[in-house]
């Protein structure tokens, strides 16, 4: 079967779930000693409960930047951001974001790093031993509990980061190109434990990445990015089964179709799309 694929507008609303996270008309200009630059322009986003959605546009398009927007470490200079309808004016834990290279604290070992969220939440020490222990075995590091993170693989350091938010039951999960410093078989280890993760954790997550297999692998729904200004050009439903296998002819020729759109890009629509 011919894999449906659909460019729609961006302003479409997608989805029957009710959405969680609507960003409407978002625009982002530095003003910095240079002449202001405008980054991010008119990005509109609904994104439903339990969706993971992927952002995939090339270097500069404005992607960190539209999260550390969405996730209130700096603000917009105009439009409206909503999760759960409460407008988001500051950072918080309903938002954790996990970013390409995660600092873990080097003194701290893996169960203190993945603790560490959870101090001052008033949890007494049991009830957050129960919580660091089931966190560290829903990412795979249980024999890896004392370690400190200069004896763990970039792999594991990243499933740390990763535990270590989702440990605050986030509502929403920024992803900034988490896998992208991983090797290709660490990296496909990691989609593999988002994807379980999701399946049992249910977040909302907004993943950026650069890379196409990444996304067609991960996403319900792909945003795709232009740059100069930083805008959405096309919402595109991956409406693969799950679980998705690389060799799937399918997953194949999606990936080749994303992919020749994306290079044969320039401005508007994706060329040769249907
Ligand atoms: N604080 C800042 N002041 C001025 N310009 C900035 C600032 N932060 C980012 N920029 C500019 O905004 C643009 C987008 O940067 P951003 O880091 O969001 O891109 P990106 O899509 O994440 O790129 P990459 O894929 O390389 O990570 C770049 O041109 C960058 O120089
Ligand atoms: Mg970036």
């Amino acid at each position: 079967m011919k894999p449906r694929l659909t460019v729609v507008s961006p302003k479409a609303v997608s989805g029957v779930r009710l959405p969680i996270l609507e960003v409407r008309s978002l625009t982002k200009v530095f003003r910095s000693s240079h002449a202001p630059v405008k980054v991010l322009e008119e990005i509109d986003i609904t994104a439903a409960a339990g969706e993971l959605i992927c952002i995939l546009g090339p270097s500069g398009c404005g992607k960190s930047t539209l999260l550390k927007i969405l996730s209130g470490f700096i603000p917009p200079s105009a439009g409206e951001m909503r999760l759960d309808d409460r407008p988001i004016t500051r950072p918080g834990p309903e938002r954790c974001v996990v970013f390409q290279e995660d600092a873990l604290f080097p003194w701290l070992t893996v169960a203190e790093n993945i603790a560490f969220g959870l101090r001052g939440k008033g949890k007494d020490r049991r009830a957050a031993r129960r919580e660091v222990d089931r966190f560290l075995s829903l990412v795979g590091l249980t024999p890896y509990r004392d370690y400190l993170p200069r004896e763990i693989s970039g792999g594991m350091k990243q499933r740390v980061a990763l535990a270590r938010v989702l440990i605050l039951k986030p509502q929403v999960l920024f992803m900034d190109e988490p896998f992208a410093s991983l090797d290709a078989q660490a990296r496909e280890e990691m989609q593999n434990l988002l994807l379980s993760l999701w399946a049992k954790l249910s977040h909302t997550i907004l993943f950026v990445t650069h890379d196409v297999v990444e996304a067609v692998t991960l996403a319900d729904r792909i945003l795709v990015m232009d740059k100069n200004p930083g805008r959405i050009r096309a919402e595109i439903p991956v409406a693969l089964d799950r679980p998705r296998r690389r060799d799937d002819p399918e997953f194949i020729r999606f990936s080749r179709m994303l992919h020749d759109g994306l290079r044969g890009s320039g401005e508007g629509n994706l060329p040769g799309w249907p």
